[in-house]
Order: structure tokens, then C-alpha cells, then sequence
């Protein structure tokens, strides 16, 4: 089965062809930071025009790519949700036209679900069970995971995700938007146990987490720090930098190994934008080697939004599917989007072996 999978709930349109046997054909990705820089993070109505500007040019390039014509196509999978409201319509209409114009199902596709399954694109891909970490700028969520869609949540952020917490303490450190990986570059130069940063809800049982008093302290301390002048030292601000990502990246591993201990899991899948993060990579390897864990993620360029995870998620629900053309319920032309959609309401599927 050929399916095509289209990305556009935030500020990537990112399109991909996943095979079922010759496994990803292509994939590109457009990404909007250029237009949203000025502003310092992304503006909702300026996506939704930009997605719409480039879905058919990625689309033209990706089946040049491939070598694929649009009639070979046998599904299309997009991002449903949650996200920006206007970028998932775009990217919802675009899909489910072409669907409807070839004649083949369309599927939407749980934006988390897609970098959950992320890993799986790899060559060492993870088997179920695990216990997925999800590490987005809007998500911070532990999962068991048992199968596609069966997804239990063990824990969230009870207020900022991971991400969030990056990029609003790099605002503060005056580092451009994206601030995750701007503030994860400017810690490689720092020292990370100059300053210790707090390791939030650690010191009690329980799988969620607070990422809201990192960034406050890191505010207070850029304050104590900066004397006159409006910042600390490039060298001190790199410092604040490195210590706040190993407190995250701490507070995160220290979170995952409780989960592994409390489901009796061993693998552990990282996914999200911040899973691209190399320090949480690193202090992930190390506590998990401690517990006989194994540690998964995605390429770096699959960590954060792609068309790729889509497509793959896509693919696992369009084979489980049961469509039946002749009878035209295949292709149910309602758009439909869900800016919000809990990780857990999704239906399980049934896999054949
Ligand atoms: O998954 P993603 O691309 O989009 C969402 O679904 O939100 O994640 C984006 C988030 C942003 O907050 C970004 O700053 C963060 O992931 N991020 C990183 C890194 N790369 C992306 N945070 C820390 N280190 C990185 N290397
Ligand atoms: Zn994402």
C-alpha cells in the first residue's frame, strides 16, 4: 500500500510516501521559521496561508522525488490534530480533495500518535510494550503503550510541556524562536552544574511534572546575574542555559526510570521535538543502562513535525482498515479537524501478524 501523509498543525507543511514494502519513499519539509522569526513565535493566520502556499509545490517535488505518479497512490493520511486550528483545515481540505479526486480513503492522523510511532521508521525499531515519552513544544505526556492506540497516559505536565519551557527560557536568554535547539546550542559552550537548577516534583511519587518554575528561575537568575546591563555575559548566560537543560533532562530521565519500574517495562521510546534534545539523549542512555532499559528514538529530523511520522501512522490504520469502494464509505468528505484530542480516546486497531 502507497500512502501519501501531509504535516501542517503548526509551523511545518511536511509531506512524505511511506510503501508498505519498500518502506519510506521521499519526504520533504518546509519550514516556516523565516516567517514567524519577527514575531517571536508562530502566527496562527500566517501559517494557515503559508501551509496553503506550498502543500502543492512539496507535492510535485515529493512524487518527482520518488518517482511515484498520484495515481499510484492508495491512501492519503493527514494531521487531524491537535494543533493550530487553520493549519490542520489546510492541510484537512487539501487531503481530503485529492483523496476524493482519486477515488481512495483519506485517514486523519493523531499528530502525537505520528511522532510516537516515529521511531518506528528506523532500522531498530521498537516492539510493544513500551513506555513512550512524549516531548513536544505543546506535550509533555508518559504513555504505556501496548499496541497502536492502546495508549494509556501515566503522567503530563501540569502546566508548560518540555518544550515550552525550552523556548520561553530562551526568550528570556534573547535567543531567536525556535529557542529549543537556539538554547540547546548555546548550552554546549556552558558549564551545566555552574548553576543548579531545580529538578521539579521529583522529591514526591508520581509521574507528572512542572516545567513553569524552571523558567522562573531561570529569570531570577538571569536578573542576579546581569549587574547593569540588560544581560549576563554570553558566557554566563551559557552556563544558565546548560544548567537548565540538564535539570530537564534530569527531571524527564528521572520520571521515565519511575515509569519503567511502575509498568515492569524495559523500552523506553522517546519522541517530540525535544527528543532531538542531545543532552536528554545522553542522561536518558546512561539512567537507563542502570535498569536494563533500552533507549529509541527517531533521526533528528523525525523528532520534530514531518510528514514522514504521518504517513507511517497513517499506513499502521489504513491496513488495519476495513473500506469497502463499491459501497463509497471510503471516503467520508466532512472536514474535520480536532485542535485538541487527548492521546488516550483514540480507537486500538486490530493488526493482522
Ligand atoms: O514536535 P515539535 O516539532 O512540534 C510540536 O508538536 O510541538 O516540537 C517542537 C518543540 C519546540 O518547543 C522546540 O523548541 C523543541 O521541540 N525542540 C528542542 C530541540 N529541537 C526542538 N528542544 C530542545 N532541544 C532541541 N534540540
Ligand atoms: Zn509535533
Amino acid at each position: 500500500m502507497l500512502v501519501l501523509g501531509i504535516e501542517s498543525s503548526c509551523d511545518e507543511t511536511g509531506l512524505a510516501l511511506y510503501c508498505s514494502q519498500r518502506g519510506l519513499l521521499a519526504h520533504n519539509i518546509y519550514s516556516q521559521v523565516k516567517l514567524h522569526k519577527d514575531f517571536g513565535g508562530v502566527v496562527p493566520e500566517l501559517a494557515s496561508r503559508d501551509h496553503a502556499r506550498k502543500l502543492l509545490p512539496l507535492l510535485e517535488q515529493l512524487f518527482a522525488e520518488a518517482d511515484v505518479a498520484r495515481g499510484d497512490l492508495e491512501g492519503i493520511a493527514y494531521t487531524a490534530g491537535p494543533g493550530l486550528m487553520g493549519a490542520l483545515l489546510v492541510g484537512a481540505s487539501f487531503a481530503k480533495s485529492l483523496a476524493w479526486s482519486l477515488d481512495i480513503p483519506a485517514i486523519g492522523v493523531h499528530h502525537m500518535e505520528g511522532h510516537l510511532l516515529a521511531p518506528m521508521l528506523e532500522s531498530n525499531p521498537p516492539a510493544f510494550p513500551f513506555v513512550a515519552l512524549l516531548v513536544s513544544g505543546g506535550h509533555t505526556q508518559l504513555v504505556a503503550v501496548e499496541g497502536v492506540g492502546r495508549y494509556q497516559t501515566l503522567g503530563e505536565s501540569v502546566d508548560d510541556a518540555a518544550g515550552e519551557a525550552f523556548d520561553k527560557t530562551a526568550k528570556l536568554l534573547d535567543l531567536d524562536y525556535p529557542g529549543g535547539p537556539n538554547l540547546a546550542a548555546l548550552a554546549e559552550t556552558g558549564d551545566a552544574v555552574k548553576f543548579r537548577f531545580p529538578r521539579p516534583m521529583t522529591d514526591r511519587p508520581g509521574l507528572d511534572f512542572s516545567f513553569s518554575g524552571l523558567k522562573t528561575f531561570a529569570r531570577n537568575l538571569i536578573a542576579a546575574e546581569r549587574g547593569t546591563a540588560p544581560l549576563p555575559s554570553r558566557p554566563v548566560m551559557a552556563d544558565i542555559a546548560a544548567g537548565f537543560e540538564l535539570a530537564v533532562a534530569e527531571t524527564l530521565a528521572i520520571k521515565c526510570r519511575r515509569a519503567l519500574v511502575q509498568t515492569g517495562m524495559r523500552r523506553l521510546v522517546i519522541a517530540g521535538g525535544v527528543s532531538a534534545n542531545k543532552t536528554l539523549r545522553e542522561v536518558l542512555s546512561t539512567a537507563l543502562a542502570k535498569v536494563d532499559g533500552e533507549l529509541f528514538y527517531a533521526r533528528q529530523e523525525f523528532c520534530t513535525d514531518n510528514g514522514a511520522m504521518i504517513a507511517y501512522a497513517g499506513w499502521r490504520r489504513l491496513a488495519a482498515a476495513s473500506f469497502d469502494v463499491a459501497a463509497n464509505n471510503h471516503l467520508d468528505l466532512a472536514v474535520e479537524v480536532r485542535p485538541r484530542w487527548p492521546l488516550d480516546e483514540l480507537p486500538s486497531i486490530q493488526e493482522s501478524a
